[in-house]
């Protein structure tokens, strides 16, 4: 029996979701425990493609179980549409999901002000969200204001939430903006309710009742350590904590019943959004890499700014973290390179830095320190052993891993699950 944390290492999009696929076979139950549906976890088995944002990516395999759990904010018609979207390609969701009681909501009105507070933010200080409530649905959790899934349950919702738009509506006419339709929002949502409710529970006992009866937990972390709210780039971050301790307070699940942690890490580096980032390629190189990795956002489809390996970002997710293997994903991306860099220390204002600076602006005025890599110019997507590679690729595989402290636990070489090798897990 062993409960997995599973967290990306780096700005998010490392490929959690290829990876939460192939470990959900060894695992029982699959949990989400922060984000909302900002995340975008591609799958592919044979050649369906599927993109989880809210459900865990777990929910492909009839067989296992996945959970919603409390630390996640969760949008009702966004969870309702990835529901039915799954159901009309077959995949079975009756029977399979949980969601907490204690879940946050995300609300229309949540994105209109997501919306507002980029809008009203300096071209300088926009953080470039997803556009998808996240950050003021939690304000409203944490300010003690919002609302919850379980409160779908009670006999006065109706009231509960017209007293939470009327707030909203002031807070709105006070900024000179559009107020929202008090009666439909409560008309669509009582709606939505009745289609979540069946799946509403108090996740935490199941959880726990579960790891006591002998289940195998996998906990799906969303976004990357460097969009944490605490020890990410803030401000231009996601407003939940992405390393692994959020998964025992976004499930209930105690710190003593997880046996490890694995990080998801690209082979190079890629970020969405707005935020400091000092391996970020203007170059050939940069293209090359966002071509071949494909490097679209899978929520908004934006353009991913694409860049070399940089080893202090993995140093810092591998201790925040505990790491205790990566998962390194992507590695066929970097078939074609003639030279690969990888950033093993920063320069800032002539002092070598080893660990990431607390300030965003100090990291923007990070200039990267790199050694340089011989690629190896050969296709590594059909290899089924790490012995199958050829020696330049196994060397950058093992240089990573020894300049981060990380074991190699898993290596992705494609997008399809067949593309694994499980190296040490
Ligand atoms: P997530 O948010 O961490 O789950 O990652 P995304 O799904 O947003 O982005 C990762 C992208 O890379 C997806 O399109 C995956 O299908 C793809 N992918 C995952 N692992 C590999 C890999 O090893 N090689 C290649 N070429 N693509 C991969
Ligand atoms: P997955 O789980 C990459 C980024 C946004 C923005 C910042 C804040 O697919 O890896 P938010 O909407 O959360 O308030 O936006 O965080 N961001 C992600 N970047 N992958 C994600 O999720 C992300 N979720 C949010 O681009 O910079
Ligand atoms: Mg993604």
């Amino acid at each position: 029996m062993s409960n997995t944390v599973l967290v990306g290492a780096q700005w998010g999009d490392e490929g959690k979701g290829k990876v939460i696929d192939v470990l959900t076979a060894d695992s029982d139950i699959v949990v989400r425990f922060q984000g909302g549906n900002n995340a975008g976890h591609t799958v592919k088995t044979g050649n369906e493609k599927y993109v989880l944002h809210l459900i865990p990516s777990g929910i492909l395999h009839d067989d296992k179980m996945s959970v919603i759990a409390n630390g996640v904010v969760v949008d009702p018609q966004g969870l309702v549409d990835e529901i039915r979207g799954l159901e009309k390609d077959n995949i079975k969701i009756e029977g399979k999901l949980r969601i907490s009681d204690r879940a946050p909501i995300v609300f229309p009105f949540h994105k209109i002000l997501d919306a507002k507070a980029e809008s009203g933010r300096s071209y300088a200080q926009k953080i470039g969200t997803t556009q998808r409530g996240i950050g003021p649905a939690y304000s409203d959790k944490v300010s003690r204001e919002g609302m919850r899934i379980g409160d779908f349950l009670l006999t006065n919702f109706e009231e509960k939430l017209g007293a939470k738009i009327d707030a909203v509506n002031a807070q709105l006419a006070f900024f000179g903006k559009e107020t929202v339709d008090k009666d439909a929002m409560i008309r669509d949502m009582v709606a939505l309710g009745k289609i979540i409710k069946p799946y509403i529970c108090d996740t935490q006992v199941y959880l726990n009742d579960a790891i006591k009866a002998g289940k195998d937990l996998l906990f799906e972390g969303a976004q990357g350590t460097m969009l944490d709210i605490d020890f990410g780039t803030y401000p231009y971050v996601t407003s939940s904590n992405t390393t692994a301790g959020g998964a025992t307070t976004g499930s209930g699940v105690a710190p003593n019943k997880i046996d490890r942690v694995i990080g998801v890490i690209k082979a190079y580096t890629t970020r969405v959004g707005e935020g400091p980032f000092p391996t970020e390629l203007f170059d050939e190189d940069g293209a090359t890499l966002a071509r071949i990795g494909h490097e679209f956002g899978a929520t908004t489809g934006r353009p991913r700014r694409c860049g070399w390996f940089d080893a202090v970002v993995g140093r810092y997710a591998a201790a925040v973290n505990g790491a205790d293997y990566w998962a390194m994903t992507k590695l066929d991306v970097m078939d074609t390179f003639k030279t690969i860099k990888v950033c093993v220390a920063y320069d800032y204002n002539g002092k070598r830095l080893e660990n990431m600076p607390s300030d965003a602006d100090v990291l923007s005025a990070c200039k990267p320190i790199y050694v340089e890599k011989p690629g190896w110019q050969t296709p590594t997507t059909e290899i089924t052993t790490f012995e199958e590679l050829p020696q330049n690729a196994k060397d950058y595989v093992n240089y990573l891993c020894e300049i981060t402290g990380v074991e190699l636990g898993i290596l992705s070489i494609g997008p399809k699950r067949e593309s694994t090798v499980r190296v040490a897990i």
